[in-house]
């Protein structure tokens, strides 16, 4: 049986494509914060496709031994993932850290995904056909470089209201960069890994921009359902051969000259390798704990 794993599975684009993978067969694991909008997704999803395979596992992907106890769990329970969809993220309204110091946006949407990938790593190349998928957005542009020192103490210099704009869009040119690099190093392999933005998507995400900006944005959303269009598409479409690109409506976007420049992407990987303590990604060291909690 094919396996999903969704981060941001139980709210807006991530959960429209929880129930079109549940629908076409898929083994789909949710991973998200709030556990009683993952048991509501869960309920939904079983009450449209009633064979359908789907579980929950709570985590906040930016406190790094949670997201080690996602990992650890699902080495526990498949040897497998088909398609690895990194769509977890959030806009906070004013800029804060989590427990290691870094920008909580960054930390959730680039540090998290980067820290389940390396775990779950082998469980991707193991499918016969493995998809990453990882949700940027055209937010990007507004990053104005990667600013590795900012990630840690964010800037709030000038406009204080744009500051974290600029951070939410500095997470996505992460997920951008991380994508390239990513697919470099898994050339050769039967993995594919591809970003793509959703659109401007009605979503629970606008809950927390201000309410003059969501005024001007409002009348120009798609739904959610178009939103997860392309990530459905990437995720499981046999017609998707590309990888290390970033997508808009099913088609190759090229981006900002920033996210696709091998030396920033370079960069960032090897700032994240020593962030998050990893002597060589890809080699988790749950393996061995999962097996012997397995047997115990
Ligand atoms: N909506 C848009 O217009 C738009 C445009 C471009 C890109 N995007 C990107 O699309 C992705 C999905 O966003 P959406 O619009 O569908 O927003 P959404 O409806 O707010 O859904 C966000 C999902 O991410 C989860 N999440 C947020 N912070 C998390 C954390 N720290 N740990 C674990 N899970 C977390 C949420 O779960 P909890 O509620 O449990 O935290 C929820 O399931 C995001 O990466 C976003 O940046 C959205």
């Amino acid at each position: 049986m094919k396996t999903a794993l969704i981060t941001g599975g139980s709210a807006g684009i991530g959960k429209q494509t929880a129930l079109a993978l549940a629908a076409q067969g898929y083994h789909v694991i949710i991973a998200a914060r709030d556990a009683v909008k993952g048991q509501a997704v869960l309920a939904q999803i079983r009450a449209a496709s009633p064979s359908a395979q789907v579980s929950f596992w709570q985590v906040d992907l930016s406190v790094p031994e949670q997201v080690r106890a996602l990992a650890a769990h699902v080495r526990s329970q498949w040897d497998h993932i088909d398609a690895l969809v990194l769509n977890a993220g959030l806009f906070t309204p004013t800029l804060r850290t989590n427990a290691t110091g870094h920008e909580f946006m960054f930390a959730t949407t680039h540090l998290g995904h980067f820290l389940l990938t390396h775990h779950l790593l082998d469980l991707v190349k193991a499918a016969p056909a493995a998809r990453v998928v990882v949700t940027s957005s055209v937010a990007h542009f507004f990053a104005g470089g990667l600013g590795l020192s900012d990630v840690r103490q964010p800037s709030t210099s000038g406009f204080l209201l744009l500051a974290p704009f600029r951070a939410y869009g500095r997470s996505k040119l992460a997920n951008l960069l991380f994508v390239r690099e990513l697919a470099r190093k898994l050339e050769g392999t039967r993995v594919l890994v591809n970003a793509f933005h959703p659109g401007g998507v009605k979503s629970e995400i606008w809950r927390s921009t201000p309410g003059l900006f969501n005024a001007v944005i409002g009348p120009f959303l798609v739904s959610e359902r178009q939103g997860a269009n392309t990530q459905i598409y990437l995720a499981t479409h046999a017609a998707v051969t590309q990888t290390g690109q970033h997508w808009f409506k099913r088609r190759v976007e090229r981006g900002t000259p920033t996210s696709r420049d091998p030396a920033t992407a370079k960069a960032l990987w090897d700032y994240s390798l020593q962030a998050l303590g990893i002597p060589a990604f890809g080699q988790s060291d749950l393996a061995g704990a999962a097996a012997q909690q397995h047997s115990a």
